[in-house]
C-alpha cells in the first residue's frame, strides 16, 4: 500500500513515498528553478542536485532576503540519544556546505531535554552523548568563529523566555493533533516542541529585528517546524524557512539508518573491519546467483551500496549511473560494488576520526554562552 508508512519526529517506518508525504505536509518541490536561484550563489551540491535535499518552505523568500543583503542564521540539531552514524551526518554535511557558499552564522541545538523525556536515558546520559556526537559535528569543519553549539539543559535560560511566547500560542489540542499525544504522554514531552523552535527565534530576538532563519532537516522534523512557524508571525518573528532531506537509508535496506539495526549502521568512530563486516552484509539488488546476475542483471534502485554512493559518497553523476548501468546489465557484480563502497567509507571514516580528535580543542570555543561540556 502506497500510504502505509509513518514518519514523524519519533518515529520513521514503512515504506516512504516522498513524493506523497511533500504532499501531506503541503511543502514545495525543490525545482528547476529554485535550483539555478541556488546555483547564482555557488556550485549545486550533489545531494540538492540528486533530490536528497527535496523539498522547502519558503525558500524563495529567504533568497529574496539574501539578495537584498538580509543575510539568514542557518539552523538545525541532534537529539543526542547515541553514539554519531553516518545518517547524522549526511544533513550536518550539507548545512556545512550553506555555511560555506553563503557565508552565515550557524546555530546546532543539542536537545539533551528531548531525549531524556522521550528514551530510557539519564541526563547525564544525554548530555555526554551530546559531547560525543558535538564533536563529530565540529570535525566537519564549519567556522568556529561563526558558529555556537546550543546544549538545551545549559542554555535554558536563554532558550525560555522564547520557549515561553512559542508556548502560549500552542493548545493542547494542536500538540496532540500535530505530535498524536494523548493522556499517557509525559507533560515534559508536550512542551518541549517549543524548547525546539526557540533557537530559530533567537536571533531576532537578539538583534531586535526580523532575522530569516534557514533549517536545512530530515523531513522527519517538519512537524515541529509547522508548529514554530504557526506561532511565529504573532510573535513578531518571521517563519523559519524549511529545506527537507529525505532519510538516510540503513545498510539493511530500511528507508531509515537506525541503532535500532546495529549491522545495518555505521557509526563515525567505527573501524575498518567493522565497515568491512557491514557492508559486506549489506541489502543490495544482486540476484540468487552469480550466474542469473551475469543473465538477468541486478537492481540498483533498491540497493543499499548504490544509495549510499547516491548520498554520499560518489559525487560525480557520470560515474554513479555508469554504475548503476553496468550492474542492471549483469556487467558489475554486488561483490565489487561493496568493496568499493567499504574502501570509499574507510578513507571518509580515517579522515574524520582525525578531525573528530582535532574537534577536543576547539569545541570549548563553540559552546553559546560558554557552557562546561561533560566529557566523560
Ligand atoms: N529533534 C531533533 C532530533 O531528535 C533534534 C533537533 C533540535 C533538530 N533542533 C533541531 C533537528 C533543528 C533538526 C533541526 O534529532
Amino acid at each position: 500500500m502506497a500510504d502505509d508508512f509513518t514518519v514523524t519526529p519519533w518515529e520513521v517506518s514503512g515504506d516512504i513515498d516522498y513524493g506523497l508525504l511533500m504532499e501531506r505536509f503541503g511543502t514545495a518541490p525543490v525545482d528547476d528553478a529554485l535550483l539555478r536561484r541556488i546555483g547564482r550563489h555557488g556550485e549545486i551540491h550533489p545531494m540538492l542536485r540528486r533530490g536528497v535535499f527535496y523539498t522547502h518552505r519558503d525558500m524563495g523568500w529567504l533568497l529574496d532576503e539574501y539578495e537584498k543583503g538580509n543575510r539568514f542564521v542557518l539552523y538545525t540539531g541532534r537529539g543526542p540519544s547515541g553514539q554519531t552514524h553516518l545518517g547524522h551526518m549526511m544533513p550536518w554535511i550539507f548545512n556545512k556546505w550553506v555555511q560555506d557558499v553563503f557565508d552565515v552564522p550557524m546555530l546546532f541545538q543539542m536537545t539533551d531535554d528531548e531525549k531524556f523525556l522521550f528514551k530510557d536515558l539519564t541526563l547525564r546520559d544525554t548530555k555526554s552523548l551530546a559531547y560525543q556526537n558535538a564533536l563529530d559535528f565540529v570535525a566537519l569543519g564549519f567556522d568556529p568563529a561563526k558558529t555556537r553549539i546550543i546544549l538545551d539543559t545549559e542554555n535554558i535560560s536563554t532558550l525560555y523566555p522564547i520557549a515561553l511566547k512559542v508556548a502560549k500560542k500552542v493548545t493542547f489540542s494542536t500538540a496532540k493533533a500535530v505530535f498524536g499525544f494523548d493522556n499517557s504522554t509525559n507533560i515534559g514531552s508536550i512542551f518541549f516542541t517549543t524548547i525546539q523552535a526557540a533557537p530559530a527565534f533567537l536571533p531576532s530576538e537578539q538583534q531586535g529585528r526580523q532575522v530569516p532563519c534557514l533549517i536545512p532537516c530530515g523531513i522527519d522534523q517538519d512537524p515541529h517546524f509547522r508548529v514554530a512557524r504557526d506561532a511565529a508571525p504573532g510573535l513578531g518573528y518571521p517563519k523559519p524557512v524549511m529545506l527537507y532531506c529525505k532519510m538516510f537509508p540503513g545498510l539493511g535496506g530500511g528507508d531509515k539508518m537506525s541503532s535500532t539495526d546495529e549491522m545495518g549502521t555505521i557509526y563515525t568512530t567505527d573501524g575498518p573491519k567493522d565497515v568491512k563486516k557491514k557492508v559486506g552484509r549489506a541489502f543490495t539488488g544482486g540476484r540468487v546467483s552469480v550466474e542469473e546476475q551475469r543473465r538477468c542483471g541486478g537492481n540498483p534502485d533498491v540497493c543499499a551500496v548504490h544509495k549510499y554512493n547516491y548520498c554520499l559518497f560518489e559525487s560525480d553523476d557520470s560515474k554513479l549511473s555508469e554504475t548503476a548501468d553496468r550492474c542492471r546489465k549483469g556487467e558489475i557484480l554486488c561483490g565489487e560494488c561493496k568493496s568499493i563502497l567499504t574502501d570509499r567509507i574507510n578513507a571518509f571514516l580515517e579522515s574524520h576520526q582525525e578531525k573528530r580528535e582535532k574537534a577536543r580543542d576547539v569545541i570549548d570555543g563553540m559552546a553559546f554562552d560558554g557552557f562546561e561540556w561533560v566529557k566523560g
